[in-house]
């Protein structure tokens, strides 16, 4: 099965607009485009920060514009997709959009989804504070991401956590290869930034040592969030890849199983 992972794509709010309503596209637009076609991949994994928050809604209609819709896709929301509403808004949001595409997989509403195999299993997994640079940071007092807009997630961020953890836990299935799908990261090692600003919000310590993984096949984590590449076996056992996207700069990755 052959993998093309995404991620981070941020595409502007006016390109989006543009893109869906006059079919005026960019140079990034096509790149991202032309890179599915050229690939031609069995699934197509997004995780998170495609669109604005605003946006979620189209995200169906944008993800379509340059994915064709026989191909599966696997998609998780990102930080930027949760601001400026609550997390149950924007979820109801995603869900509403679930009718149109059925060959689209939200794991953000579905928790999984088993295609070829394998068992892709996410979303887009929070903060545990494990990685705050001072024992005593509280997550509003940070000037460098604009968690703020996170409708109370100084009171509600262990929920969200525990939501995602959950979830994920109750998905997996024994015997069968793990895809774990989050924008933010699994484990500190996927951050591709050395302990900095960057390691605030941007995942979890080590989530991938609490969870069931079975040894006995090949599990896959993908990820983004930070706009830095890690690619490998950074954790042993697991494959690893960080997409690595930055703001008009595509990367992918394609993951090749069996
Ligand atoms: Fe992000």
């Amino acid at each position: 099965m052959k993998i093309l992972c995404l991620s981070d794509l941020h595409l502007r709010s006016n390109a989006v607009s543009d893109f869906l309503n006059t079919q005026k596209t960019t140079p990034f637009l096509r790149e991202i485009t032309a890179t599915v076609a050229e690939v031609s991949p069995d699934v197509v994994v997004v995780t998170g920060d495609t669109v604005w928050a605003r946006q979620v809604r189209k995200l169906s209609f944008v993800l379509r514009k340059f994915i064709p819709g026989d191909i599966p896709i696997v998609a998780t929301l990102g930080n930027h997709e949760f601001w400026e509403r609550t997390f149950e808004e924007t979820l109801t949001e995603l869900k509403e959009q679930t009718f149109n595409d059925k060959n689209i997989f939200y794991l953000d509403l579905i928790g999984a989804v088993e295609l070829g195999g394998l068992n892709f299993v996410g979303g887009t997994l929070f903060f545990d504070g494990s990685m705050r640079i001072r024992e005593s940071q509280r997550i509003d007092e940070w000037d460098g991401w604009q968690d703020w807009r996170i409708g109370e997630i100084v009171t509600r961020y262990l929920e969200f956590n525990a939501y995602y953890v959950d979830m994920i836990l109750s998905k997996m299935k024994p015997g069968v290869s793990t895809v774990l799908c989050t924008h933010h990261l699994p484990h500190v090692l996927l951050n591709g930034h050395e302990p900095s600003h960057y390691s605030f919000y941007s995942g979890m310590k080590d989530l991938v040592h609490e969870l069931p993984f079975d040894a006995r096949f090949e599990n896959y984590l993908i990820c983004g969030h930070t706009h830095r590449r890690v690619i490998g076996e950074v954790i042993p056992g697991f494959m690893g890849v960080n997409v690595g996207s930055d703001y008009d700069h595509l990367e992918s990755f394609v993951l090749e199983i069996g």
